[in-house]
């Protein structure tokens, strides 16, 4: 028998606010057309003022653990993948943890930006096959929106705010790619790249910080480091984009998530897109992609999914899954 860390829930919260495209062009020199031709983004959910990332991740949590059909304490890890922490210190993860009413087992967060739930669900994966855990929370909870400069046409169109959890339940398979559960994992990042995409601000400025980003620059790295880690997820299993029922791509520009269907030889009607409505919500992007994905009755039980995502640092990654 193997160990696997199978899908046991999932579920999503986005704020109330939503932001369509028509709105900047009442700030900024640009247009719907633009947004949406550049980037298929076509409105996004803002966070409320004074409403934070821990916020989003719990609501985000509660819903996980209801479609689970789990209470907190029956739960032995939460990590949360976020960029943008209600505080410097403590994570959002214990934040989450103490909200949720649960007093034992261990939280921290996870910071890859927008490949952190990737980052985050293969730890999750690790510490179960380890049995250091035996059921994971994981949560992507973002508020870009705080660190969007508003004034920066090339930017602030493209991100929001949301969050979505997974939980990952121990189980036992027999060993083969027919088995419930993550099948396999890869995990890179190259810091040499690491001023194509960063925040320019942080504690030993004093300064929370904007978003600067060489679009072009990251859009050329995206497609080609994609494919290929979702390529190398599929090979350590011996399966192809063939053997594939979805697709998850981090949602961040419709134009970067066709040309790496197109890589991998996969159509987009088995690719879960949810940018035209989030935007880039950077971490929370998969989790809230797959949550709506299986909302929509796209992805079901048994179903192969390939899940990728890259972003700041550069970092990037794949994981594979039954779910
Ligand atoms: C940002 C992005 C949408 C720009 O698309 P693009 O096709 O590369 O855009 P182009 O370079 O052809 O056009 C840039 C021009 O549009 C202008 N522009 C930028 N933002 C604009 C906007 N919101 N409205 C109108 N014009 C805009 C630029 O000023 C530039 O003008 P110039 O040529 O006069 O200097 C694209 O590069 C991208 O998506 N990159 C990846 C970004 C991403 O996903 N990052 C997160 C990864 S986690």
């Amino acid at each position: 028998m193997t160990v696997r860390a199978v899908v046991a829930g999932v579920g999503h919260y986005l704020p109330d606010r939503i932001v369509p495209n028509s709105e900047f062009e009442v700030s900024l020199d640009t247009s719907d057309e633009w947004i949406r031709s550049r980037s298929g983004i076509e409105r996004r959910h803002i966070a409320a003022p004074g409403q934070t990332t821990s916020d989003m991740a719990i609501r985000a949590a509660r819903a996980a653990l209801a479609d689970a059909g789990l209470e907190p304490d029956d739960l032995d890890a939460i990590i949360v993948a976020t960029s943008t922490a209600d505080f410097t210190f403590p994570s959002a993860a214990t934040m989450v943890q103490a909200e949720l009413g649960m007093t034992k087992g261990f939280a921290f967060d996870v910071q890859a930006v927008c490949a952190g739930f990737i980052y985050a669900l293969s730890n999750a994966n690790a510490l179960i096959l380890s049995g250091q855990a035996r059921r994971v929370l994981i949560i992507g909870a973002e508020t870009f929106s705080k660190i969007m400069d508003w004034t920066d046409r090339s930017t602030c169109v493209l991100f929001g705010d949301g969050a979505g959890a997974l939980i990952l339940d121990t189980a036992e398979g027999d060993g083969t790619t027919s088995d419930r559960g993550v099948l396999s994992t890869d995990l890179n990042s190259d810091g040499r790249y690491r001023d194509i995409l960063y925040v320019d601000g942080g504690v030993s400025t004093q300064t929370t910080g904007f978003l600067r980003m060489e679009g072009k620059e990251v859009f050329r790295h995206a497609v080609e480091k994609l494919a290929a880690t979702a390529t190398t997820a599929l090979e350590k299993v011996g399966l192809t984009g063939a053997d594939v029922d979805w697709v998850v791509p981090h949602q961040a520009n419709i134009r970067i998530i066709a040309g790496t269907a197109k890589k991998l030889g996969l159509p987009m009607d088995r690719v879960v897109v949810t940018v035209q409505d989030h935007g880039n919500t950077s971490a929370a992007s998969i989790p809230l992609a797959l949550s709506v994905g299986k909302e929509r009755g796209q992805i079901k039980r048994g179903d192969l999914v390939v899940t990728e995502a890259i972003g700041g640092g550069l970092a990037w990654g794949a994981v594979v899954l039954r779910w």
